[in-house]
């Protein structure tokens, strides 16, 4: 399976990953999904999110995310999960929000040509590397930790949907 799927046959599946499933990868998924709807192109894709870790499972997203993401323009529901190794084979591209939590998924088993860092989408940051390419985990800090993620994350799936839909006329 590429990474890129064509534009006919089965969803392109997308997973956004972070630690708790609570900040980034909640915020990453309902940002590309307002994107893929706002194009007309929602079911080409099957678009999730998730968290290396469990502590949060079966809660919803952090309240400063919610909040972020209406300020935005965007409002959605949110059940933390875990990662799954099904994820592995159910999803094209497993989209890391850090390093992290890259070294994460591919420490359980992630193919490592599905796994990416999500500022790598990011066309303004190429050329970076590493952790400059990393959303920083806003849960500990300030609400202008979380404005920044937003933009950050909003720049990145700019980049995820040219990637993923290249020159569409
Ligand atoms: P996230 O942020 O990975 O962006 O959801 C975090 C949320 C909770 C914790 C860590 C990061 N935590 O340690 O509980």
């Amino acid at each position: 399976m590429s990474d890129v799927a064509s534009s006919h046959g089965d969803p392109t599946g997308v997973l956004f990953v972070c630690l708790g499933n609570i900040c980034r990868s909640p915020l990453a998924k309902a940002v590309f999904t307002r994107k893929v709807e706002d194009r007309g192109i929602a079911s080409r894709f099957l678009i999730d999110s998730c968290g290396t870790g469990g502590w949060h499972a079966g809660g919803n997203a952090d309240p400063r995310t919610l909040q972020i993401a209406a300020r935005y323009g965007i409002e959605f529901e949110h059940t933390a999960r875990r990662v799954r190794r099904t994820d592995f084979e159910a999803f094209h591209l497993l989209v890391a929000m850090d390093t992290s939590n890259m070294n994460d998924l591919l420490e359980l088993g992630a193919p490592p040509d599905r796994v990416r860092l999500m500022r790598s989408f990011d066309v303004t940051l190429a050329g970076h590397t590493g952790g400059m390419l990393d959303v920083p985990d806003p849960y500990y800090g300030g609400p202008e930790g979380f404005d920044q993620m937003y933009h950050m994350i909003n720049r990145a799936c700019d980049g995820l949907l040219a990637h993923l839909v290249p020159a569409q006329r």
